[in-house]
């Protein structure tokens, strides 16, 4: 996740060089560590049968997540990662600065941290550890159109920093990267990585009532979201393709736009939206 977190405890950036990354032997996670992601693993795996879309799925299988029986080893990852789609991931201490995270994603890397939740957290935890990096991120990067509507994402917020529309940008990635839903066949699936490492959202964005909205850029750029509980509304591609098209062109005079428009408070559904499901509670 991309929200403001403090890493009291955990985050040592004093041997971090200066693009943050740091070396780091995977063999230093503990057996206690290992035990933490193989209690997670298959629960959450159980929890996405018929709720996380076949690209995600499948990125899982590509790169042998089950196999790896524990915290899976970064390099094998980065390793076939590469050859399906060119990332790579880094090693960072904890939350990045934004700049540096998205010039990150601009070279096609993707930064993960080494702290796994504790048995008391595994069920809340406001900052993003390895489960959520990993299990939640790292699959999806498997996927051709997506590993480069990622990189395209990193390239366009390295361009937003410059130009102070960063908030923008922040809020689509909060609502496609994290917390996207996908229209299929099927029905509605999820792909974002903050519900899929999440049991309790992958069950409550689908099943709970919450909005789910099309998606439509500009209306996303406008929204308010919380960082504190499950979302009042999500949305809805058709494909990644329509997400990855949608992004192709240059944002500063859609940001110019945007930003003359008022924005839509949590929950809220605005006249234009094309609903999918009206949420029973908006505020819950
Ligand atoms: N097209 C965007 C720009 O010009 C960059 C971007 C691509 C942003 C993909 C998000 C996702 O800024
Ligand atoms: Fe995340």
């Amino acid at each position: 996740m991309r929200e403001e977190v403090t890493h009291k405890l955990r985050a040592d950036f004093s041997k971090a060089r200066e693009d943050m990354t740091i070396d780091f032997d995977w063999a230093t996670f503990t057996k206690e560590d290992h035990a933490m992601w193989r209690q997670l693993f298959p629960r959450q795996m159980e929890t996405l049968k018929n709720r996380a879309c076949k690209e995600y799925l499948d990125g899982i299988k590509k790169l042998g997540f089950a196999e790896e029986n524990g915290i899976p080893n970064f390099e094998r990852i980065s390793d076939k990662l590469q050859k399906l789609t060119g990332w790579r991931l880094v090693v960072v201490p904890g939350y990045l600065p934004g700049d540096v995270f998205h010039t990150h994603l601009s070279k096609r890397q993707f930064p993960v941290t080494t702290f796994i939740r504790t048995p008391e957290q595994i069920d809340y935890l406001k900052e993003p550890d390895i489960f959520h990096d990993m299990f939640g991120h790292v699959p999806m990067l498997a996927h051709p159109v997506f590993a480069d509507y990622m990189h395209a994402f990193g390239c366009g917020g390295v361009k937003a920093h410059k130009h102070n529309f960063i908030d923008f940008l922040d809020t689509l990635y909060w609502f496609t990267i994290e917390f996207g839903l996908i229209n299929t066949p099927e029905g509605v699936r999820i792909y974002g990585s903050g519900i899929v490492s999440s049991k309790g959202e992958s069950i409550y964005c689908l099943e709970k009532r919450p909005n789910q909205i099309a998606y439509d850029l500009k209306r996303i750029m406008r929204s308010k979201y919380r960082i504190d509980t499950y979302q009042a509304t999500y949305f809805v591609i058709d494909s990644f393709e329509q997400l990855m098209e949608s992004t192709k062109p240059n944002f500063l005079p859609i940001y110019q736009e945007v930003s003359k428009l008022s924005s839509v408070p949590i929950g809220e559904i605005i006249p234009e939206d094309k609903v999918i499901q009206r949420g029973s509670d908006p505020q819950k």
